[in-house]
């Protein structure tokens, strides 16, 4: 069913992208924006609606890209700021939309601001960051920890004090209760809205304000020294609603303007608290990325955010991003993806906004880095224990050709060594791929309006092996149903539903079934949709 009030960020698909990884128009090896842009033809038949870029701003690639040196310049690796609008410009012609990646609770130590405010205790930029005086008898001035490992506080010996960074020790938090700082980070959403730019990703947003007076975190138990603390003085103070309000007011200037929030130490009632008309219009709750192949556990997610989010506002659902191993390297077995069309399915069918990450829609796994291959510093300091990042970003797998189409000179991570069947290319061609069943599902997600914003009605309770749900809305009942074992397993109807004439949408099987007898019965990995007919 048509609707008329489709809007972009609610009812549409966002597609993150990896800039440095998807596609190198100049052959140094990185991914540019020329690239991207001469690839949108393929996204839009992909039928995404929104692009968020990961940051692409002048970076000294510490922490790649979320160690930003300037916030109003492209990095001239990526392109420049013409080839920027004319990625913008292309996008919409094609009806995409552009979200860009805020990193504002820290900036890089190269950028000018931080070179100046190490400098003094009494420059004009002293205040930007968070500066404090070591603790009577040395040292730092409180038990606060860096998430990426060791303490939250680095020297700086030209100012006789410490500056705090939650992240790396290249990456100094900003003071965001300076009135100077707080304009200064403002003007940036202002800057990229004038370009034409329809959204942001804020990056670790609730970290941006910590306790006036940074006092100690209470103990707790846990392994390593971050997570030996509550985090209750450095993250989520109460300064940032109205903050939030304010970033609010700057977007809602403009026409069907966005913000999604990534949640830092997110749970779905710490993620909801921040999603509400006035504030963020999404924030991320990152469980299904922790979710083991149960339908259980994502039932219980599903419903925990459901539950956690007010009536007015709205969920995001996410398989895989830029910083945990792929979903087809949790779920899928060896190069099959029979799996990853039933977690496709149910991402696209859930009653919230899907993000996909490049690459899903071919079911790229992660890459095995050796450890003279690691660029992510955290995957060196806890090797071999967590080998960092570097896993899930690896260069888009375009085709056969060398370094799978991504680049015509040395790729900045290596490429997956089945990218000779696994590529865009080869899975356009089959019928039967991964893509192609993503291009049918967001399709199906398109054209039927009760997958979109019909209500999500569970059918079945603490299930072990199927997870089967109506959406529903005043046009459409539609069933979906998703069997996460190899083996056959039956959905029992009760009276109403078999009742009704059901006619199959798509299933991840040849020949579709329908109900018969009062069971839908589903093989082995099957993902099936059905329509209720009239
Ligand atoms: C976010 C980003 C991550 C980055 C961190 C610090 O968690 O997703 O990639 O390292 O923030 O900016």
């Amino acid at each position: 069913m048509p609707s008329t009030d489709f809007l972009w960020w609610r009812d549409g698909v966002i597609y993150q992208i990896y800039p440095r990884s998807f596609a190198d128009s100049n052959g140094d090896g990185l991914g540019d924006l020329p690239g991207i842009t001469a690839r949108l033809d393929y996204l839009a038949d992909l039928g995404i609606d929104a692009i968020w870029l990961s940051p692409i701003f002048p970076s000294p690639d510490v922490d790649f890209g979320y160690d930003v040196a300037d916030y109003l310049a492209i990095d001239p690796r990526f392109g420049s700021l013409e080839d920027f609008d004319r990625f913008v410009a292309e996008a919409h012609r094609r009806g995409i939309r552009v979200i860009l990646d805020l990193v504002l609770n820290h900036t890089s130590d190269q950028h000018p601001w931080f070179q100046e405010s190490r400098k003094s205790r009494d420059n004009p930029y002293a205040d930007w960051y968070l500066w404090r005086d070591p603790r009577p008898g040395g040292g730092p001035p409180n038990n606060w920890a860096s998430v990426f490992g060791g303490k939250g506080w680095e020297y700086e010996p030209q100012r006789g004090q410490y500056y705090f960074h939650m992240f790396y020790k290249e990456q100094p938090d900003l003071n965001w209760r300076h009135p100077a700082v707080r304009e200064a980070l403002l003007d940036v959403f202002r800057f990229w809205l004038e370009r034409g730019v329809d959204g942001f990703r804020l990056d670790v947003f609730n970290v941006y304000f910590k306790h006036p007076d940074f006092p100690d975190n209470p103990p707790r138990l846990g392994l390593r020294a971050f997570d030996r603390q509550q985090h209750i003085y450095d993250i989520d103070q109460p300064e940032m609603f109205p903050l939030l309000r304010e970033i609010r007011q700057i977007l809602d200037a403009y026409p069907e303007r966005y913000a999604v929030g990534e949640t830092f130490l997110s749970t779905p009632q710490k993620a909801a608290r921040y999603c509400a008309p006035g504030l963020l219009h999404a924030t991320f709750d990152f469980t299904f990325l922790h979710s083991p192949w149960r339908p259980e556990r994502f039932l219980r997610a599903i419903q925990d955010w459901e539950q956690a989010l007010r009536d007015d506002s709205w969920p995001t659902y996410v398989l895989s991003n830029h910083d945990n191993p792929r979903a087809a390297t949790r779920y899928g077995r060896g190069e099959d993806d029979a799996r990853l069309k039933v977690a496709a399915t149910l991402l696209l069918t859930l009653r919230g906004t899907p993000f996909m990450y490049y690459g899903e829609e071919i079911g790229m796994r992660d890459i095995r880095v050796s450890r003279s291959e690691i660029k992510d510093p955290i995957g060196k300091r806890y090797w071999p224990f967590y080998k960092g990042r570097d896993g899930c970003r690896s260069p888009m797998q375009w085709d056969d050709s060398p370094h799978a189409g991504f680049t015509l000179g040395h790729p900045w991570l290596p490429v997956h060594p089945n990218y000779r069947h696994r590529n865009v290319e080869a899975q356009r061609r089959d019928a039967h791929s991964l893509l192609n069943y993503y291009r049918s599902l967001l399709r199906l997600r398109k054209e039927n309006s009760a997958l979109r914003r019909g209500l999500f009605q569970p059918l079945t309770f603490e299930p072990r092996r199927l997870l089967a749900y109506l959406r529903q809305d005043e046009h459409q009942t539609i069933l979906v149903a998703l069997n996460f074992s190899s083996r056959p397993v039956r959905l029992a109807m009760g009276r109403t539903l078999s009742a009704l004439r059901w006619r199959p949408l798509i299933s991840t099987k040849d020949e579709p079934l329908i109900p018969r007898d009062g069971f839908l019965t589903l093989r082995g990995n099957e993902a099936v949709i059905l329509e209720r007919e009239a």
